[in-house]
């Protein structure tokens, strides 16, 4: 007994230290006008760094452990000259992103072989780990990302508002146990924007390509073609709020495992939206693999007849029309529909595709709804 006693007295002393510890590492100030860089390069693990109101023409480069940076009203705008960083090309020659946390001596995929979308992590060196960024809003990157998480393990982005990225608002590639919460990534309509695409001109809300896990919650998604797009093995995607996109979350061909639960998808479709289900929908499984739909809501989804709610399909080639990934084991249960041009869709020929117990009226093929 009095054993236990000192071990726990003791495990309380060095609970008081640690506290002790973290309070001896004031937060570090930034005011307006004053360089937010320079605070983030002579920061050590552990520092939070409280960014004052203002607006801070810079682009932001985090690549030290254990990091807080915190905003209060701060807005981020891209500096007249370009910051050349890790992020830099990371979606396509020339793009540039607000904030970038990046890992060291990390190798991306050669710009040879870009896809369109972004550069995969080829290597990471060492992950940069235990970095949070909240409270900045985050705008004016025209040409590129408002956040990248490249080569980073636990980093937090949460409680941010990106806002008109022509290619992501946050995208996280490369990393592991990405945790993005509660931020508000949005569009303003008609911006002077290079056009991406034939459908629409801004791309991705928020983009995950981890490399484990990745979470995903409470955010608010708007004005982009793809709100989520999932590429990450059993990325967990719950309690987000997305509306007034193309397609609320597209999940990739070939990717496995991911949970989407508890979303709400709403509102019709913008104009400029291709009038098909792939890429009119509330959520669209594309070729992939054991994903989980469970518990969200699809309200209002409408594209001239052609929209749907959840559309399980084999992934074809945009252009050759091919099938390049059967989807399979996908289940889509206890969702709950209102108000769509079509509630489910499921062309999928893959093996083990489970539409069940949903509520909601029309389905294709008929009676999935029974
Ligand atoms: C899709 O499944 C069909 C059989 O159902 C098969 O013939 C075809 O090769 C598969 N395609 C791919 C890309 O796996």
């Amino acid at each position: 007994m009095l054993l236990f006693k000192t071990t726990a007295i003791l495990a309380f002393w060095s609970f008081l230290d640690h506290v002790a510890a973290n309070q001896r590492n004031d937060a570090i100030r930034v005011k307006s006008g004053q360089s937010i860089q320079a605070a983030i390069n002579a920061a050590h693990r552990g520092d939070r760094i409280i960014v004052e109101a203002g607006t801070y023409a810079e682009q932001l480069t985090i690549t030290t452990s254990g990091i807080s940076l915190i905003g209060r009203d701060a807005v981020i705008v891209p500096p007249t000259t370009p910051t050349s960083n890790t992020c830099s090309d990371l979606a396509g020659p020339g793009t540039q992103a607000g904030i970038c946390i990046a890992g060291k001596n990390v190798i991306l995929q050669d710009l040879s072989q870009f896809d369109g979308e972004h550069r995969k992590v080829t290597s990471v060196g060492t992950y940069v780990k235990d970095v949070s960024v909240s409270g900045f809003t985050i705008q004016g990157f025209i040409f590129g990302l408002n956040i990248a998480v490249v080569g980073a393990q636990n980093a937090c982005i949460n409680s941010n508002t990106a806002s008109s990225a022509s290619n992501y608002g946050i995208l996280t590639v490369g990393s592991k146990s990405s945790n993005i919460a509660g931020n508000t990534v949005l569009s303003v309509p008609g911006g002077p924007f290079p056009v991406l695409g034939p459908f629409f001109p801004y791309f991705i809300g928020i983009c995950m390509d981890d490399t484990s896990t990745v979470d995903v919650a409470h955010n608010d998604i708007s004005g982009y073609f793809i709100g989520l797009c999932v590429q990450t093995a059993g990325a967990n995607i719950h309690d987000n709020n997305v509306h007034d996109v193309c397609v609320g979350a597209f999940v990739d061909p070939g990717n496995d495992g991911a949970r989407l639960h508890d979303n709400t998808f709403t509102g019709s479709v913008p104009a400029d939206c291709p009038a098909i289900p792939k890429y009119s929908s509330g959520i669209t499984i594309s070729g992939a693999t054991n994903t989980l739909v469970r518990g969200n809501r699809f309200i209002g989804i409408k594209n001239t007849g052609q929209a749907a709610g959840v559309a399980v399909l084999d992934n074809m080639d945009d252009t050759t029309g091919a099938t390049t990934a059967n989807a399979s084991g996908n289940k889509v249960q206890d969702n709950w529909f209102k108000n769509n041009d079509l509630d489910i869709l499921d062309t999928a020929t893959g093996a083990g595709n489970v539409v069940r117990q949903n509520q909601c009226k029309t389905s294709n093929p008929t009676g999935l709804c029974n």
